[in-house]
């Protein structure tokens, strides 16, 4: 195990750019803990009512790759398939040198300029527009781990060397940040594309530095990957055998995947395997006008199933009405978080 425990306030203040991704194990302040969440907008979830908030907005650009399989097959694309693909293709752009790719993706767009190639040109400029896109969104503002909103998030819970289960893994982030924060326990990540635990998780680097908590000490530590207890499961969540044994079950973009008719059962996969007493942690996509500009231009790499953009007011309702207790709920920068318990 290489544990690396943080005495300087120097290394908490480190934030640095790889070709791929940021490293920002940047503490913040009690004064500025406002900055990363904002925090319990609603006072009294029985006051809201579905004709005051609205419904979600619906994502309706879907990938090519999806609209190619379905007129190649005449028929609507399987669910499991759809997450196969979107998997992959998600997965292709957290890999990326994106230094590099803006520099290839840019003469590529001269050479097509050059030859007053018009579909080649409009081609390009969209690959072009793609990457600086990601470089913003993940690489500069790292929007998609958000580290500081997750620790902000995520603080707070009355656990000791927690069981987590983390249900649709994918890549496993959250659990991770979860369990540096409340070390000594244990992680199971569920998900039913083979690839999620073989290449998303298995390839999610190494070095990569998750803040946390020292158990003994209370001062920070750094953990990464290998530092963790993960046992990953290849499964339908539907299928799980576990019974009410974690102290967190967490989803990151799940429930926002289920029109209306299935929401119910959704937070059902969470409240099922839950010890009494234990926490939901969920978080869904914002609908914020920069999102949905980043899901119509992003439209190939991401958008391969049924997707919703809500606000934290419909993403609490959906959870008060099935049953659940909510003690924390707000946003981070592009996804809504709740914190809740079973009533
Ligand atoms: C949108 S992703 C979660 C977002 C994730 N943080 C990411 O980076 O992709 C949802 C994940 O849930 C998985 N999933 C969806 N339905 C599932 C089910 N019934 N059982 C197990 N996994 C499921 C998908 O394979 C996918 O990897």
């Amino acid at each position: 195990m290489k544990l690396a425990e943080i005495h300087s306030p120097v290394e908490c203040e480190r934030t640095e750019l790889t070709p791929s991704f940021r490293i920002d194990l940047r503490e913040y302040s009690d004064k500025e803990y406002n900055k990363f969440v904002k925090l319990n907008s609603v006072n009294d979830w029985s006051q809201l009512t579905w004709k005051d908030i609205g419904k979600p907005y619906e994502v309706t650009t879907f990938a090519k790759e999806k609209l190619d399989w379905e007129k190649d097959n005449e028929s609507e694309l399987p669910v499991h398939t759809s997450w196969e693909m979107f998997n992959r293709s998600f997965h292709s752009w957290f890999v990326k040198d994106v230094p590099a790719e803006i520099d290839k993706e840019k003469k590529q767009f001269i050479g097509q300029l050059k030859r007053f190639n018009l579909n080649g040109v409009k081609s390009a400029l969209g690959d072009v527009m793609r990457i600086h896109l990601w470089n913003y969104a993940h690489r500069i503002e790292d929007g998609i781990w958000d580290p500081r909103g997750k620790r902000a998030l995520f603080e707070g819970l009355d656990v000791q060397r927690p069981k987590i289960l983390f249900l649709g893994a994918a890549e496993g982030y959250e659990a991770m940040q979860l369990s540096a924060l409340y070390p000594g326990g244990e992680i199971v990540m569920v998900d039913y594309d083979n690839f999620c635990k073989d290449t998303r998780f298995a390839e999610f680097p190494d070095s990569y530095p998750f803040l946390g908590m020292n158990e003994q000490t209370g001062n920070h530590k750094i953990y990464r990957k290998e530092d963790f207890h993960v046992h990953y499961e290849v499964e339908d969540i539907r299928k799980l055998k576990y019974g009410k044994e974690f102290d967190i079950v967490l989803s990151v973009g799940m429930l926002e995947h289920f029109p209306d008719a299935y929401k119910a059962e959704v937070v059902e996969w969470h409240r099922k395997f839950l010890k009494p007493g234990g926490y939901i942690v969920m978080t869904t996509p914002r609908a914020q006008l920069r999102s949905k500009f980043y899901y119509e231009i992003m439209s190939d790499v991401m958008n391969h199933t049924y997707r919703e953009l809500m606000t934290i007011q419909q993403m609490g309702l959906y959870l008060y009405e099935n049953g659940l207790d909510i003690l924390k709920h707000g946003y981070i920068k592009v996804h809504n978080g709740i914190i809740a318990k079973v009533k």
